[in-house]
């Protein structure tokens, strides 16, 4: 019997990427997605749950067995303050993260972002850095995390500074070898990919992938 995958976030670039992945892969019987609006997108395997991400209670028919995706996010300007940022990027996750763990579920994988560190100066890294360490305390069996640096792909939002930084690193691409490769701007699809390949290798424990390792993933499969 096929397994379950479960979504959050399915609306969003990675997301968007992710959920066509999911929908087309036959390890995958049925996909659930967790949205706050509904999308209108009807598929044979695809099961979409509005939800109230404030209270949030996928129960253990849907988690247990499943392979969890997190690609949640927004940003400060977006969520309008620190506050919901931070419920977007630290409670909801966490939130579907311990009702993964109590529920049965064999893999979380979740984006964070590139420098990540609950000890950074910057709020954003330091909010994503939390997330990854409360991630790590609960019981899950398999948690994979991807710390892409910025997105590349085709977004309806414009976001000057993402596109602005994305025109300058194409125009120095020559610059991301060796050690600086983690710092190159990653496709959104390479991270949806890589997020797939992550929850297929199955692995115990905590697995970390820093930019340059999942392009490395995808490029290898
Ligand atoms: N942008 C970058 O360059 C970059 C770089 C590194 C890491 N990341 C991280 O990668 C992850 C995925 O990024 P992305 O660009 O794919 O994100 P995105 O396009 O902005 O999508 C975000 C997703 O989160 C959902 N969401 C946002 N606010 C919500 C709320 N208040 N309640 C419920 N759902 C909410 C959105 O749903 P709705 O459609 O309902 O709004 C959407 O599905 C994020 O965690 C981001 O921080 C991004």
């Amino acid at each position: 019997m096929g397994k379950q995958a479960v979504l959050a976030g399915a609306t969003g670039l990675v997301g968007k990427a992710l959920l066509g992945k999911l929908l087309a892969d036959d390890q995958y019987e049925r996909v659930y997605i967790l949205v706050r609006k509904s999308t209108g997108r009807s598929h044979p395997k695809l099961t979409e749950m509005v939800v109230d991400f404030d209270r949030l209670e996928p129960d253990r028919p849907v988690l247990e067995g499943a392979d969890v995706f997190c690609t949640l996010g927004t940003t400060i300007k977006k969520a309008g303050s620190r506050e919901q940022f931070h419920k977007v990027d630290f409670a909801y996750p966490v939130k579907l993260a311990e009702l993964a763990a109590a529920h049965g579920a064999e893999q979380y994988v979740i984006v964070t972002a590139m420098g990540s560190d609950t000890r950074s100066m910057f709020f954003y890294s330091r909010v994503k850095g939390e997330t990854e360490a409360r991630l790590r305390q609960l019981a899950l069996p398999g948690l994979s995390i991807l710390r892409p640096s910025l997105l590349t792909g085709e977004r309806e939002e414009f976001r000057f500074g993402e596109r602005a930084v994305e025109a300058a690193a194409r125009a120095l691409s020559f610059v991301f070898t060796g050690p600086l490769r983690k710092y190159k701007p990653i496709p959104a699809d390479t991270v949806a990919e890589g997020m797939l390949l992550a929850a297929r290798r199955g692995r115990r424990g905590v697995t970390v992938y820093e930019s340059g390792d999942i392009a490395d993933l995808v490029d290898r499969a």
